[in-house]
């Protein structure tokens, strides 16, 4: 079965990582569909069938996003709301279609990982920071994998950056 990634980036076109990883992911269709969220839903107005069903018909999902704010940017969370709700995520019989899914996170993050570290500049772990989507796959009964994070691309312009072949191409293989 392939893998459903759930791309939340609201600047696809500006993006230098995020948009590499699409590129990356689109040449292997038989293992992975792309599913971009700013994309599809300018305004913010989900079709929650069609993404349960989505959903339904992967068992691996992977949120990929660059992180904004020490978060998700605003759709990924408006999604997780209006997507996993009761009866469907959790609190029914019929409910928990999330439960035995693998559910992986891919990100990017401006800083250097040394800055995500107790030492560095935020002292927090990026581990620290997503503990609330390893929290929430855990209450649906979600199967939470390591995340996969590329650090050290924050946005400054004119900066032309060298892409880390082996770290891009690794997003495919994280579950
Ligand atoms: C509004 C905003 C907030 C950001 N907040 C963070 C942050 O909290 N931590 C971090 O590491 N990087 C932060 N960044 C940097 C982005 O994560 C980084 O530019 C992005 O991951 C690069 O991926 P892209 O090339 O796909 O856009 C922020 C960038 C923006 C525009």
């Amino acid at each position: 079965m392939k893998t459903l990634i759930i791309v939340a980036h609201p600047d696809l076109e500006n993006s230098r990582v995020n948009k590499a990883w699409i590129n990356e992911l689109k040449k292997h269709p038989d293992l992975y569909t792309v599913h971009d969220l700013y994309g599809t839903y300018p305004n913010w107005q989900f079709d929650v069938a069609r993404e349960q069903a989505l959903i339904e018909a992967h068992d691996k999902v992977v949120l990929q996003f660059p992180v904004f704010w020490f978060n998700c940017p605003p759709l990924l969370k408006k999604w997780l709301d209006d997507v996993f709700v009761y009866g469907w995520a959790y609190g029914s019989k019929s409910g928990y279609k999330m439960r035995g899914r693998k559910l992986a996170l891919a990100v990017s993050a401006g800083v250097r990982e040394y800055d995500y570290s107790p030492q560095g500049r935020y002292q927090y772990r990026l581990e620290d920071i997503l503990r609330p989507f390893e929290i929430t796959a855990n209450y649906v009964g979600a199967d939470y994998q390591p995340f996969f994070a590329l650090y050290g691309f924050e946005d400054e312009p004119g900066q032309d950056y060298q892409f880390n072949q082996p770290a891009l191409s690794a997003v495919p293989r994280i579950i």
